[in-house]
């Protein structure tokens, strides 16, 4: 399974805010966007990800995560000239997705619940042609909508209904088959002048191929797409950590835990950012132990078949 974080777009509903920056590296609270994005295909135990950007803001990606090897993964990298739309990240990967199937995650999603590495692990393991993810949203038509029955099989998708069919917002998480760069190539722009991931989406449900999974009342999904938005996000983040203890989307974490880095260089990363919070909390992780006992407890265990 490779990973793929789509990163460009033009991040007007942002402006100015993202005049000169990409809006994928604004920070939510106390770190950057994308490692919301990213921390969620390593927990899904990717190890093979791709980021897609604009050309101008591919050097920043570059510079800010590498080849990935710090964090015991490989990251690529490759180019949205223009914003043509959300498939096109399938067709500009063709050659990174070979042969695999692909799950591909927006880059200003953010998934945050408790058991959420294990529901994406499994769906993951069982999904045959496609997954996506459904949640329950107030005011569904900001998003692509799935209305299902009552086997939580989809029947219709809609992409910003102006009379939304269900409440359940298409979250920006989507596991496909191999079958997906060829359904994606095959797309014709929406009347907004988009390739859309709906219609994507739907191409799989009129083969009778596309599974929704739904995201319960205890689970937290947000985009970070526009300015109230994004400030949500911050202080979900914010509040949530400063509550527990535990950051969000912390990469040397999960890579430590996941057994891809040594302590040693968790430590050492820890130690070369120390004046600050996000390192001092690197070097809290190398040093205690009750924080190994809780990942041991939880998300390492084995019966849930995180590690190998
Ligand atoms: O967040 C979930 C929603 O994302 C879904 O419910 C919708 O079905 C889906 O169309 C999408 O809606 P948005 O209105 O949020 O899409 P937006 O244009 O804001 O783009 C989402 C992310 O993808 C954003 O981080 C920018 C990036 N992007 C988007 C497009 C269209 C690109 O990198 N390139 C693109 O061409």
């Amino acid at each position: 399974m490779k990973g793929i974080i789509l990163a460009g777009g033009s991040g007007s509903r942002l402006s100015p805010s993202t005049d000169s920056i990409n809006k994928h590296l604004l920070a939510v609270y106390d770190k950057p966007m994308i490692y919301y994005p990213l921390s969620v295909l390593m927990l899904g135990g990717m190890k093979d990800i791709m980021i897609i950007s604009t050309p101008e803001d591919k050097p920043r990606f570059e510079a800010l995560l590498g080849d990935g090897s710090s964090l015991g993964i490989t990251l690529t990298y490759s180019e949205q000239k223009d914003p043509n739309g959300i498939p096109e990240a399938l067709t500009l990967s063709e050659d990174f997705v070979g042969d695999d199937d692909v799950t591909l995650i927006l880059g200003d999603n953010i998934f945050y619940g408790q058991g959420f590495t294990t529901l994406l692990r499994n769906a993951i393991k069982h999904h045959k042609y496609a997954t996506i993810f459904g949640y329950r949203v107030k005011d569904p038509r900001r998003f692509g909508v799935v209305e299902f029955d009552h086997r939580q099989k989809a029947i219709t998708l809609e992409e910003k209904p102006n009379d939304p069919r269900s409440d359940f917002a298409v979250t920006g998480l989507y596991i496909y088959d191999n079958q997906a760069v060829k359904l994606a190539k095959k797309l014709k722009p929406s009347a907004r002048g988009e390739l859309e991931i709906t219609d994507l989406n739907r191409a799989y449900l009129k083969r009778g191929q596309l599974d929704v999974e739904l995201l319960g009342r205890g689970f937290a999904w947000m985009d970070a797409g526009t300015h109230e938005s994004l400030f949500d996000a911050a202080e979900f983040v914010k509040i949530t950590q400063q509550r527990q203890g535990f950051k969000l989307a912390c990469l040397e974490e999960i890579a430590y835990y996941l057994g891809y880095i040594s302590r040693e260089a968790l430590y050492n990363k820890g130690k070369s950012m120390e004046k600050n919070d996000y390192g001092t909390y690197l070097l809290e992780i190398a040093d205690r132990k009750h924080t190994q006992q809780y990942w041991d407890s939880i998300d390492r265990n084995p019966m849930l078949g995180l590690v190998e």
